[in-house]
Order: structure tokens, then C-alpha cells, then sequence
């Protein structure tokens, strides 16, 4: 019944509704009754009307001998310009100065009216001309009328409040009966939305329950259409499951195929362009093309088949591995590789072991490393580095070179991102565009994670993995 919630609006408005329904009908009920009331004491009022002035009393005849001033109510006897008196049980009451004064004031009429007297209260009375042009007054106390009109409004004003309360508590439980299924279906719903529904694993274990998908009732159908949206939703998933596996099977295969006709086309430029004795210039450098075009193939190939392999499942054997040691080796193998460069290397004394495959981990740091020594011109200074930051190694790759461009700068993990400019034109034999991406796979399906912060002058890729034994 929190604010705002449609079971509290059903409750306020059904209840609303009932109030003003049985406000109206007691209203009209106590109205109905007055009337019925009025109109018997109009029926007693012409009938004592009639008796008395047949009886030959006062305007025909005499009045009885009055006794002291009349002041409780009873039945009211009057002649204009004459007096007349008010009877209560045998006695009669002389009228007041102030009484008769109204009822001279009163003009003839067949309907009987309401008069206030003054301190004689409430009556109705009746105002006849009679023979002798005579104008008689008769009138009854309204009291017990008035008494039984409130008797009654009081009565339907409780009735009334306790329907209201009725009302109140029955709209309430019944409306939160009838809403208790659609809260399971917005907790099942809740439940669904908390599926992590991006990685592989495609089965939607949430149903709605039975009792609440009975297709009978307005919740049911919501319920049952939610299990069938799931069902569907489940479908295809696993049918987009299927086609990703067959995709990367395909490329895994072709890749595959690949290398060994790429293989026997390396060998024969290879072994052609030996014989260069023989070949004219431009044979000599179309072999050349040839042979550096089917190393970058290979490349490429030996590229995509990695990361097919890491797309299809964790494709890593992790380990305790030390990364002091991967690091130096991979530093070394730069250093040989671009001896135009300034390579240093910081790390700790202590070990740093991480959680790794240390093949993947060396071919990621060669990555960064390589592209370190392609992307930058002859004497840019390259620092890599070892730290330990919580439960992560840190590795960073710091270059002073030109940086990566601005352009793909937000893109560079992705596949086949590369810059176009001659930089890497000239270093093209080198260039893929699946060295960073590779990268990436790797540190993801370790468990860690790389980022890269670049502006001309300083370049910097940081990799953190898991520590080992944590
Ligand atoms: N240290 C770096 N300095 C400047 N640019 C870089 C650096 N590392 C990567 N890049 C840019 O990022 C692109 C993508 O790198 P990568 O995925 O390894 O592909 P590739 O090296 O095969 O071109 C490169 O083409 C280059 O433009
Ligand atoms: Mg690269």
C-alpha cells in the first residue's frame, strides 16, 4: 500500500466509490422518510381539522375554558380575530401575545405549511376559511417528526461509516489477493534482467510459476505470454550460440588450410629469389614482394587462428608465473630485434608470480613491445615495467615515440584497427592490426585487463593480471 502503487489507488477508489454510494442512498433514504412522515402528519392534521370544525367548537361554538399560558406542545387551535388555545392532553394553554400576532399573519391555503412559533417551536399547520367568512387555524407539533427524521439520519450515518470501513478492509485484501501473482511475475522478471545473458552460457533457468500462467485470468496471460517471450528468448540465444560456434569454427579452419600452401608459397619465392643470378631486377623484387607479402599472410593467419582459438573458450593453460623473468627475456628479444632504440626495464628484486600462461603472456608483452619498436622512430626510449598494485601484477609499456593516433586511439583493441599513415606503410610488413586485439583476448581471458593512455611523447599500455594464489 506504498504511495503510488496501483493497489493503493484501487483501494482509495473503490472505497471512494462506496462512500459516495452510500452517502447518496442515506441521504435520499432520510429524505424519503421525512416525506412520509410529513404526509402523515398532514393526513392527522386534516383529520383534527375537520373534527374540530364540525364539532361546533370555537368559531361555530365556544372555547373551553383556558387555563395558564401555553407552553408545551400539543394540538394548536386558533380563529383569526378571535384567540383560540394550544391542548396538551386535557388542559388548555392560553396562547401568547407573540404566537397569536404569527398566526394572524397567515393567509388561507388547501396545503398545510411549516410555522415557527415563538416559544411554542416547530408546527404544521393548516389555514381554512369556513363559513362566515372565518379563518381557522389548526396545527400539530413537529417534534416528534423532527425527532424521528434525526433518529433516522443518525442511524444511516453509522450504517454509512461502517459500509465505508467495510469497503475499505475488503478492497484491501481482496486487491492485494488478486496483485500478490503480479508481484511473483515483477520478482521472476527481476530475476531474468539479472541473467548475465552477454557470455556464452545461453540457458534461461526462470520460469513464471504454473499457478500463476493460467491463461483464465488478466495476471495468468501476462505470465503466460513472459514464459513464452523467455522460451523464445531462449531459442534464440542458443540458435545465435550456434551459428557464432559455426563462424568460428570456420574461421579457425580456414586459417588452418591456410598455413600450409602459404608455407609452400614462402619456400618456392625463397628458393627462386636464391638463384638471383639468373632473374632479371624485377623478377628479383617481385619474388621479394612476394616472399614478405607470404610471411605477413602467414602472420595474419597464425593472428586469426589465435584469436578464433580464444573467441571459442578460455584457449590458456594458467599457471604460477613469474613475471620478472618473462619480462627480462621479452625486453632482451626487443633489444636484439630494434638495436636503434633505447630499451630499459624496471622491476623489483622480489618475485611477482601471477596467475598466467606464460607462452600467451610473452607473445602479449612481445606484442606491446614490437609495436613499441614499429610505430616509433630510430631512438625513441622504451621503458617497460613490473609492479604489484593489490591483487594485480601491473605491467606498463612507456614509449617517448609519436603516440597513437588520435583517430583510432579509442578503437586500437579492436580488430584489425591500424593507423594509415607512412609511418606504418613502411613498416607494413610488420602491420596486421590484430596485435593489440590479440592483446586484449589474451588479458580478458586471464581474468585481467589492458588500457592504453597516449599523447605525442608519451605512450603508455598497462596490463594487469591476477596475482597467483589469490
Ligand atoms: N607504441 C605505439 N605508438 C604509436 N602507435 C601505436 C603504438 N602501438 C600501437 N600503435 C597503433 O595502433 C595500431 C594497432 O596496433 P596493433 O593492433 O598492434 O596492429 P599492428 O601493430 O599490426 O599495426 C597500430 O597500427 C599503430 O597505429
Ligand atoms: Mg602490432
Amino acid at each position: 500500500m506504498a504511495p503510488g502503487t496501483l493497489s493503493r489507488q484501487l483501494v482509495l477508489r473503490v472505497t471512494a466509490l462506496v462512500a459516495v454510494v452510500a452517502i447518496l442512498l442515506s441521504a435520499l433514504t432520510a429524505l424519503a422518510m421525512r416525506q412520509i412522515l410529513l404526509g402523515q402528519l398532514d393526513g392527522q392534521l386534516q383529520a383534527t381539522a375537520s373534527r374540530l370544525i364540525n364539532s361546533g367548537r370555537g368559531p361555530v361554538g365556544r372555547f373551553p375554558d383556558a387555563g395558564g399560558p401555553g407552553q408545551a406542545q400539543g394540538l394548536l387551535w386558533y380563529v383569526q380575530g378571535q384567540g383560540g388555545f394550544v391542548q396538551v392532553e386535557d388542559t388548555h394553554g392560553v396562547l401568547t401575545d407573540a404566537v397569536m400576532e404569527r398566526l394572524e399573519g397567515l393567509e388561507p391555503s388547501r396545503q398545510p405549511a411549516d410555522v415557527r412559533l415563538p416559544s411554542l417551536g416547530d408546527y404544521r399547520v393548516i389555514t381554512q376559511q369556513v363559513g362566515g367568512g372565518r379563518v381557522v387555524i389548526t396545527g400539530l407539533p413537529m417534534a416528534q417528526v423532527t425527532a424521528s427524521i434525526f433518529a433516522i439520519v443518525a442511524a444511516t450515518a453509522t450504517l454509512t461509516l461502517l459500509a465505508i470501513l467495510i469497503a475499505f478492509l475488503a478492497a484491501r485484501s481482496v486487491v492485494e489477493r488478486s496483485l500478490r501473482p503480479l508481484a511473483r511475475l515483477a520478482g521472476t522478471a527481476t530475476q531474468v534482467s539479472a541473467l548475465d545473458l552477454r557470455s556464452g552460457e545461453v540457458a534461461v533457468p526462470v520460469r513464471v510459476d504454473e499457478r500463476d500462467a493460467d491463461p483464465r485470468s488478466e495476471v495468468g496471460r501476462v505470465g503466460l505470454a513472459f514464459n513464452h517471450m523467455l522460451d523464445n528468448v531462449e531459442g534464440a540465444l542458443a540458435a545465435r550460440q550456434r551459428s557464432e560456434t559455426k563462424v568460428r569454427q570456420f574461421v579457425a579452419d580456414a586459417s588452418h588450410e591456410l598455413r600450409n600452401p602459404l608455407a609452400a608459397i614462402r619456400g618456392y619465392a625463397e628458393l627462386t629469389r636464391r638463384e638471383r643470378a639468373e632473374t632479371p631486377e624485377t623478377t628479383a623484387h617481385a619474388l621479394g614482394r612476394i616472399e614478405s607479402e607470404s610471411i605477413r599472410m602467414s602472420r595474419l593467419v597464425d593472428d586469426l587462428l589465435l584469436l578464433a582459438r580464444l573467441d571459442a573458450g578460455p584457449a590458456i593453460a594458467s599457471g604460477p608465473t613469474v613475471l620478472n623473468s618473462l619480462l627480462a627475456d621479452a625486453v632482451s628479444d626487443a633489444r636484439a630485434a630494434g638495436p636503434d632504440h633505447l630499451w630499459s626495464l624496471a622491476m623489483p628484486q622480489d618475485e611477482v608470480v601471477a596467475r598466467a600462461d606464460r607462452h600467451r603472456l610473452h607473445q602479449v608483452v612481445a606484442n606491446l613491445l614490437a609495436n613499441a619498436r614499429t610505430h616509433t622512430p630510430a631512438g625513441t626510449r622504451v621503458e617497460a615495467g613490473l609492479t604489484v598494485a593489490g591483487p594485480e601484477a601491473v605491467i606498463t609499456v612507456r614509449d617517448d615515440g609519436p603516440g597513437v593516433p588520435p583517430d583510432i586511439v579509442d578503437h586500437v583493441f579492436e580488430r584489425f584497427t591500424r593507423a594509415e599513415t607512412s609511418r606504418v606503410r613502411r613498416s607494413g610488413t610488420q602491420s596486421t592490426g590484430l596485435g593489440l586485439a590479440i592483446v586484449s583476448a589474451v588479458m580478458e581471458a586471464h581474468g585481467g585487463s589492458v588500457s592504453v593512455e597516449s599523447r605525442p611523447g608519451a605512450t603508455c599500455f598497462t596490463l594487469r593480471i591476477p596475482l597467483a594464489g589469490r
